[in-house]
């Protein structure tokens, strides 16, 4: 039997390469054909910090248009708001109560995010947000979710809870999900600091899948490389040619050691110009789909059709709960 996938991504940002190869390219390996797929946008997540309402319409928009642009296939797969399916809000502050404040506090990302800002002005969202993606993912009975490194950590929360949870009551109320992680192209960094992270607020650092062809290959041809000549994956001592040789061979479709052999005696400079042409093709078919799906006006359509398909199973998980729990159910 097939298992059932779930995974997300929030509209905060422009979508980069590292929300590509280490999320969607995974979620397009995953889909199958017997709605078993579950992608979905998590729009209640991109409030976790403020955000322009403007910006916050449009990314969602330009989201879904890249899920359908990179081939999620509607027809086999159920693509939603997280909004718009009220029983992720209702799962996560049931939630809540099972949670404890020394565990959430111990979540890096929150650790990392809340120290950026006054401690006067962190929302309590912020703070409970790994609780409503154990909701996002306990409603669908997901068994796995494809995410990127840095995700880990909450899908280990989110199966602490559901074990927490079925002890406590007995009962086998929620599947236990494993969070599963690619071994390529799990965390790409950035262009300009191979040490840290490719995220949403480095623009010199990002390749975004908007991004012009020209600046997307000047960005690659300016990535900072790293002392020596041989363009070989060493992680610790070659940190940006390991992440332009994870680049290539994700892109390609093929192993590093694959993309190692083809640089042989080669310099950097024409690795860079090697990558610099993959990733600009990349970008170049992705982004003439993307007009397409834009121009075609589905959008709406599919989100539809994949909250009505989602709210079924959802709803369905609610109320199991509510019942196991004791919270009167009709
Ligand atoms: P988000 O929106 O920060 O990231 C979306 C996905 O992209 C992966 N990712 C990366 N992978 C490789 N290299 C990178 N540089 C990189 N940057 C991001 C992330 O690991 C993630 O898989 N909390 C989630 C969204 C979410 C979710 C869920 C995911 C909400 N509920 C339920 C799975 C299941 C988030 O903020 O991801």
């Amino acid at each position: 039997m097939e298992h059932i996938i779930l995974s997300g991504i929030k509209p905060t940002g422009q979508l980069h390469l590292g929300s590509y190869i280490g999320a969607i390219s995974n979620f397009i390996k995953y889909q199958k054909e017997d709605d078993k797929t579950f992608i979905f946008i998590a729009d209640l997540h991109a409030l976790t910090l403020p955000i322009d309402p403007k910006e916050l319409y449009e990314n969602t928009r330009d989201l879904v248009a890249f899920y359908l642009a990179a081939g999620l296939d509607p027809e086999k797969v159920a693509i939603f708001l997280q909004s718009q399916v009220p029983a992720h809000s209702e799962l996560g502050i049931i939630l809540n109560n099972y949670a404890y404040m020394g565990e959430m506090s111990r979540m890096t990302q929150f650790k990392d995010k809340s120290a950026k800002l006054n401690e006067k002005s962190i929302g309590l969202g912020l703070f409970t947000y790994p609780v409503l993606m154990a909701a996002d993912i306990l409603l669908y009975n997901a068994e796995i979710v494809p995410v990127g490194e840095d995700q880990k950590q909450h899908v280990e929360l989110c199966r602490d809870l559901a074990i927490r949870i079925n002890n406590r009551y007995k009962q086998e109320i929620f599947v236990v999900p494993t969070p599963v992680i690619a071994k390529t192209g799990a965390r790409i960094m950035s262009l300009s600091d191979p040490t840290k992270k490719m995220s949403k607020s480095d623009p010199k650092g990002d390749i975004f899948l908007k991004d012009d062809l020209k600046i997307a290959r000047k960005k690659i041809m300016s990535a900072v490389t790293d002392l020596g000549s041989e363009v070989k994956y060493d992680k610790e001592n070659k940190p940006g040619i390991s992440n332009l040789l994870t680049i290539y061979s994700c892109l390609k479709g093929i192993t590093i050691e694959e993309a190692e052999k083809e640089f042989v005696n080669q310099r950097y400079g024409e690795f860079k110009k090697a990558v610099a042409d993959v990733v600009c093709a990349f970008l170049e078919d992705i982004q003439s789909k993307y007009t397409k799906v834009i121009e075609s006006g589905i959008i709406d359509k599919v989100l539809h059709d994949g909250a009505l398909k989602a709210s079924k199973i959802a709803d369905e998980t609610v109320e199991r709960v509510k019942k196991a729990i004791g919270l009167y159910s009709f």
